[in-house]
């Protein structure tokens, strides 16, 4: 069983839909949801979906280490980032190297970097009347979006676009594609 440790920090929807897809297979598993927002609704999710759910803070991420002692405790081979709003550390890296897969909701290089996450991303491409915008699933690095990509999808941003227009249609992106490439990713690897 090759076993998936999520980490998000807000509403979750990317956590469940792959928690959804990989479940009652016989070779992934989500083990576990990771959050570093205390009242983040992904925990929520986690609970409904009966998920193990744990939330860390910066000490345990970039201090500490219990965050990796914990992963490493659930067998964790694979870790999925999805609204993970923090750079991942350089010990989490070497731990799981080419085997953290983030999804950002634009066309990166585009749109990338610190500060450009969730909804901001969604009002800078609406501000700048683009034409497109989409998503990118990649292998992450040390730096903020950056890494190889796996995947990029692409839709209109039409001229009456709003950010909430904007993200509903990149949520149907994601939703379509991110369980998707993980699971080909992984496949890919062995
Ligand atoms: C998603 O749209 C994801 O692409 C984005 O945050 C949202 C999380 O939604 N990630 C980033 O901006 C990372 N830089 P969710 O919590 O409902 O899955």
């Amino acid at each position: 069983m090759t076993r998936l440790a999520i980490l998000g920090s807000g509403n979750g929807t990317n956590a469940q839909q792959i928690t959804e897809y990989f479940a009652g297979r016989n070779d992934v598993e989500v083990a576990c949801i990771i959050y570093n927002v205390r009242d983040a609704f992904i925990a929520e999710r986690a609970r409904r979906l009966g998920v193990e759910a744990r939330y860390f803070g910066r000490k345990d991420f970039y201090e500490t280490g219990v965050v990796l002692d914990y992963m490493k405790e659930r067998n964790v081979d694979w870790v999925i980032l999805a609204g993970f709003l923090w750079l991942v550390p350089e010990e989490m890296l070497r731990a799981y190297p080419a085997r953290i897969i983030n999804i950002h909701p634009a066309l990166l290089p585009a749109y990338g970097g610190k500060g450009m996450y969730g909804h901001h991303v969604h009002e800078a491409v609406v501000a700048n009347h683009e034409k497109e915008s989409g998503i990118t699933i990649h292998l992450i690095d040390s730096q903020y979006d950056r890494g190889t990509t796996l995947f990029q999808a692409r839709c209109a941003v039409s001229p009456d676009e709003t950010p909430d227009s904007l993200a509903a249609k990149i949520h149907l992106l994601e939703k379509e594609h991110f369980p998707r490439v993980i699971d080909e990713t992984i496949k890919a690897s062995k």
